[in-house]
């Protein structure tokens, strides 16, 4: 049964929604685009945020952990989720964070830092070389009660949160899409989706075809046997955080057409990607695609600052 605690948490959250995409030229392909608001869940812990870190922090808590040591960027949507989490919970948390300490916090730091977040910065080389220890017990020097949560919380744990957004799902699709990082949440995805159903992850990073052994390697402990999978490599951008004026275009567009919020890491390029695929064609007449928005609205505070 699920901890007290976060139990509390759940029943507080938003209730993501299916609201469909109207947009004329998608119509008139005979597609019907739909997005899974995930955005909705909470204004913190929102997107694949809670849904990743969900079982987690059950495990965490289980074992009576007191600090949860993890890793990310300096506009990282998961640290930000986690050291929130940490508050709520009464976990003491604390980061190791790519790059130089900036002399002027940006507002998502100063967020994990009011929320009791211990930030530690590393160095590019030394950032990598985390990227080693893949589960909660394997970070050098760990002390007993501590629990090391590796990048975007890619761990087996993640899969199951996720998973439970596809029972949400009370409208009959044939495809999901869905942005990736790390691709954990892809990766959860394709574990519980029928087999008939394809779904399409959307990197956020340039030179990303090794996700797809990383998908492979999240799945080998699930009893998953969907094959139709496909991580799409072009809708980069220049790289990971990389935008580039069309881009921007389109979220203002979209923002505009649609009064949904999007942001440029991961949404955006997703939706830029499902747009310019369905234009050439690249789905059939009469399929209806559901795509995941994964939140992490927190982040634009880094394009305007
Ligand atoms: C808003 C948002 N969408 C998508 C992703 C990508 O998720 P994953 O790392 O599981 O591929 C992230 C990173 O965790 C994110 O912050």
């Amino acid at each position: 049964m699920l901890n007290k605690q976060l139990v509390a948490l759940e029943k507080k959250l938003g209730v993501s929604t299916l609201t469909q995409i109207i947009e004329p030229f998608i119509q008139e392909q005979g597609i019907e685009l739909y997005l899974k608001r995930d955005d909705l869940l909470h204004p913190v812990i929102s997107g694949n945020k809670w849904r990743k870190l969900k079982y987690i922090l059950e495990h965490a808590l289980a074992l009576k952990t007191h600090k949860i040591i993890s890793m990310g960027g300096a506009y990282s949507n998961h640290l930000h989720a986690l050291a929130y989490a940490g508050k709520l919970l009464g976990i003491r948390t604390e980061a190791r964070i790519r790059g130089e300490r900036p002399e002027v916090l940006n507002p998502t730091l100063s967020d994990m830092l009011n929320w009791g977040m211990h930030l530690e910065f590393v160095s590019r080389s030394d950032y990598r070389l985390l990227r080693a220890y893949k589960a909660y017990d394997t970070l050098p020097g760990l002390q007993e009660g501590e629990y090391w949560l590796p990048e975007g919380g890619a761990m087996d744990l993640a899969l199951l949160g996720v998973a439970e957004l596809i029972a949400e799902i009370d409208l009959d699709y044939d495809a999901l899409c869905v942005p990736c990082g790390t691709a954990t949440t892809l990766a959860g995805i394709v574990s519980a989706v029928p087999n008939d159903k394809q779904v399409f992850g959307f990197a956020a990073l340039k030179g990303a075809a090794y996700l797809n052994d990383e998908v492979k390697s999240l799945l080998k402990n699930t009893a998953c046997h969907n094959n139709e999978w496909v991580i799409q490599l072009q809708y980069h951008f220049g790289g990971f955080a990389k935008i580039r004026p069309e881009l921007l275009q389109f979220i203002q567009q979209f923002e505009q057409t649609q009064s949904i919020k999007l942001e440029p890491i991961y949404t955006g390029k997703m939706l830029y990607g499902i747009y310019d695929l369905i234009s050439q064609g690249y789905f059939k007449s009469g399929q209806r695609i559901i795509a995941i928005h994964t939140g992490g609205l927190q982040g634009n505070r880094g394009f305007s600052s």
